[in-house]
């Protein structure tokens, strides 16, 4: 049912945690199954993103791909992590389960909540970028 990739990235997520002071945090959650996803990203002054962590309280497939966008992101620029929809993170991951597919949005949501936080703490606009439908707390 799940693709090699998938699975590896369930049994070994990449970049699980925190970052401290990080340029941006957002955190997001799927109201029908309840699970929540947070995304930190350390992005320098050129823009580019450093460093992405992530805690994600939820099923297989939403830790496989935060696991997988938090790769992704890693070392582009704001505007190319625009680009990391959550479509690309399912082709990177070979595709998902279809009943599985709502999961992959929590990624998606998840870095687009953690650069709209960037862009107000720096007062920026990020092309395409919409304020976050919901920004939970309730991973602290
Ligand atoms: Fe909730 Fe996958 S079942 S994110």
């Amino acid at each position: 049912m799940y693709s090699e990739k998938v699975m590896d990235h369930f049994n070994n997520p990449r970049n699980v945690g925190e970052i401290e002071n990080a340029s941006g945090v957002g955190t997001v959650g799927n109201a029908k199954c309840g699970d929540i996803m947070r995304m930190y990203l350390d992005i320098d002054e050129n823009g580019v993103i450093n460093e992405a962590k992530f805690k994600t309280f939820g099923c297989g497939a939403a830790v496989a791909t935060s696991s997988m966008a938090t790769e992704l992101v890693k070392g582009k620029t704001v505007e190319e992590a625009m680009k990391v929809t959550n479509k690309a993170v399912m082709e990177a991951l070979d595709g998902l389960p279809p009943v599985k597919v709502h999961c992959s949005l929590l990624a998606e949501e998840a870095i687009h909540a953690a650069l709209w936080d960037y862009s107000q703490k720096n007062n920026i606009v990020i092309d395409g970028l919409k304020k976050p439908v919901e920004d939970i707390e309730e991973l602290d």
